[in-house]
């Protein structure tokens, strides 16, 4: 049974977040000599958030992760597949108690934030607004959210202009946990900071998802600071999941080429490259026109004449699930 502890959601039985066989597909209106089309932002995706966990979600952009993110939380549209939080389906109805299971935290807090409007006045209707809180505890409420994310109650009365990035982001995470969500997804979320700001609010989202018990999906170009931080990542490409597995497997023994790659692409001092190591190539190819069989084939250096032709089904090995024709055989 699910408790409300006050500092979010807390309970016996609670799976996190399920999501199964998710697809995105927008529909890209004509455009000069083009026909109208479809573009698959993410097909059929399937991950799994435990309570108190994080998953990092990794690729290159235009792969889908905001796309996912944004269909998770309901404020981008789901073409088939289902999202569950804590055993709940949200996918065919998602009301105003259900849609508060998942919260996002965005890249930009200042363009979300009323500038004319102090930051208690805003989270107090939040919390007015769900039936969170009533009478005195709105304020007590209002004031235990700033102090939850290392703001000072004072600080309710000012308006956004008065803080830095950092301290924006902190009340965006605020205002996200104000409506006591299962899951946070954080989508680019310290991307805008400098470096140092970056790793104290990493360190914040981090901290409150252990503390609360949240599932943290963490979508970041930073593959540091997602095998830091995060227990699993999942690894995407023009819309698929290619591969997907606890951190340290994942980073300790890549298993598809792809994965192989964006891990080779990160630049490091300590490490000197051998002669036609694997690395990137060029751009992904348009969404707009994903090649057949597996979509990585025309970058792969290992590809076969079955990549081609055949998209690869997911397989899992030891605990890490991968789609590319070499496994369960590859090495
Ligand atoms: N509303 C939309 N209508 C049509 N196509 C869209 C729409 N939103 C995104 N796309 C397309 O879907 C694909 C995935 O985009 P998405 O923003 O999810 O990628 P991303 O991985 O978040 O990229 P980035 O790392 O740059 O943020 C891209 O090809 C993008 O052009
Ligand atoms: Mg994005």
């Amino acid at each position: 049974m699910l408790q409300t502890t006050g500092l979010g959601v807390k309970g016996a039985g609670v799976t996190g977040l399920e999501v199964r066989g998710l697809h995105v597909r927008y529909r890209v209106p004509a455009g000069l000599g083009r026909k109208p089309s479809y573009v698959d932002a993410v097909n059929g995706a399937d991950l799994s958030v435990a309570a108190g966990s994080s998953l990092g979600v990794v690729g290159e952009s235009g792969c889908g992760k905001s796309s996912l993110a944004r269909a998770i939380c309901g404020i981008g549209p789901i073409t088939s597949g289902s999202v569950s939080v804590g055993g709940v389906e949200l996918t065919r109805r998602r009301d105003r108690a259900a849609a508060r299971r998942v919260q996002m935290v965005f890249q930009d807090p200042t363009s979300s934030l009323n500038p004319r409007r102090t930051i208690g006045s805003m989270l107090r209707e939040l919390l007015t607004v769900h039936g969170l809180r009533t009478g005195a505890a709105v304020d007590r409420r209002a004031a235990e959210l700033l102090e939850l994310v290392g703001l000072p109650a004072s600080a309710l009365g000012d308006r956004p202009h008065a803080f830095s990035g950092g301290q924006r982001q902190r009340i965006g995470i605020a205002r996200a946990l104000a409506l006591e969500p299962e899951v946070l997804m954080a989508d680019e979320a310290v991307s805008a900071l400098d470096v140092s700001t970056q790793a104290v609010v990493v360190d914040l989202l981090h901290t409150l998802r252990a503390e609360l018990g949240l599932s943290l999906v963490f979508i970041s170009h930073d593959l540091g600071v997602v095998r830091a931080v995060c227990d699993s990542v999942a690894v995407m490409y023009l819309g698929t999941i290619v591969e997907q597995g606890p951190t340290e497997m994942l980073f300790e023994s890549p298993r598809h080429p792809y994965t192989r790659a964006l891990l080779d692409a990160v630049p490091r001092i300590d490490v000197v490259r051998p002669p036609g190591s694997a690395r990137l190539s060029g751009e992904p190819p348009s969404p707009l026109d994903v090649p057949t069989g597996c979509p990585f084939h025309p970058r792969c250096p290992v590809a076969v004449a079955r990549c081609r032709t055949e998209q690869p089904v997911p397989v899992e090995i030891d605990g890490q699930t991968v789609s590319c024709h070499l496994w369960p055989h590859g090495s």
